[in-house]
């Protein structure tokens, strides 16, 4: 769907941005209840149930394309899920917690996410590893290939930036699978800023690397996250490329009943969100780019970003909920 179409579908746009903004509220203010409890299920489960109250009473015919797993392992914004009190029909990727561990231990950077998008605009993506790469915008087309060496990439984007690469910045996943892609960064002489989770965040903060520090996005993660990465990333410009690691016949089978005919691809930022797309997410935890939820005595404070890629605006929302029953 075509949500800029007419003047009608393009007000409710505009609104449903806004909307947007309380439903990630929601999910953040009651997993921030839960930070530094240790307790990750409890969060996620909380930030779950707030998400999809706030959700229903928006006015559309959503459908969940990337939620919370499957429908057998998932009760409660599974895909395929439907949800919104009726509306125009929209696909639905979402993380009501991501950085659920983040959360559990009061780290930076954990978010409640969403993004939104006309039918069949959002990658189907199952929940496998994605190989990633993104950078912010202001960079010409092509600067990064996932197909190039490390190297090759860290040297392009210095280029284009018009700097040295060991004044570029890259954040990876610290995992053990990043060994070797730590070892080649640290070769050329960038920096690396390791995250424990959240690669959503750790993608979006390629969009402001003055604020962030961050310039290059490079490794392995969630493809859902991919998705929701790339919503996020085709609202304020920038630069993503994807591969879905299906490296079992299992997952092969799996991301082929979800409609991947072609295991290998490499899926650029407008291949795993297209048309018009609107993106919000609520800080949890302090961030980078996001502050936590605030317990005060005035009431409960959120931080929360929305985006819209069809008129390329983003809003910082201070929200001050005096009004605390809701949540
Ligand atoms: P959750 O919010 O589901 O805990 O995911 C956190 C996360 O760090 C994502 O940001 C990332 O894409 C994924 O997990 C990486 O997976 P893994 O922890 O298996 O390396």
């Amino acid at each position: 769907m075509d949500m800029t179409s007419t003047s009608t579908s393009s007000k409710l746009d505009r609104m449903l941005t806004m909307e947007m903004a309380r439903v990630v509220e929601a999910a953040a203010v009651a997993a921030a209840r839960e930070r530094g409890q240790g307790d990750e299920k409890r969060a996620d489960q909380v930030a779950v149930d707030a998400m999809r109250r706030e959700l229903n009473n928006l006015p559309i015919s959503g459908r969940i394309v990337i939620g919370e797993g499957e429908r057998d392992e998932a009760p409660m914004l599974y895909i395929g899920e439907e949800v919104g009190s009726g509306g125009p029909e929209v696909d639905i990727a979402l993380d009501p917690l991501e950085g659920t561990t983040i959360c559990a231990k009061n780290q930076p950077n954990s978010l409640a996410v969403i993004a939104i998008a006309g039918r069949g605009n959002l990658l189907y993506a199952p929940d496998v590893y994605m190989e990633k790469i993104a950078i912010g915008p202001g960079y010409p087309e092509g600067t990064i290939d996932i197909d190039a060496s490390p190297t090759d990439n860290l040297h392009a984007v210095a280029r284009a930036k018009g700097c040295k690469v060991s004044e570029i910045s890259t954040c990876v996943m610290d995992r053990s699978r990043h060994t070797e892609l730590i070892a080649e960064i640290r070769k050329c002489g960038a920096a690396i800023r390791l995250i424990g989770d959240g690669d959503v965040a750790g993608i979006i903060h390629t969009t402001e690397p003055e604020e962030t520090g961050i310039d290059l996005y490079m490794g392995i993660g969630g493809a859902p996250e991919g998705v929701l990465a790339a919503a996020a990333l085709r609202c304020t410009g920038g630069q993503m490329q994807g591969r879905l690691i299906l490296d079992t016949e299992e997952k092969e089978q799996r991301a082929a009943r979800m409609g991947v005919t072609d295991p290998g691809k490499a899926y650029i930022m407008e291949e795993m969100a297209s048309g018009d797309v609107l993106f919000a997410a609520t800080g949890v935890t302090d961030g980078n780019m996001l502050k936590g939820v605030k317990f005060g005595r005035n009431g409960i404070m959120t931080h929360t970003v929305v985006m819209r890629s069809s008129s390329g605006t983003v809003r910082w929302i201070n929200g001050l909920h005096s009004s605390t029953e809701k949540f």
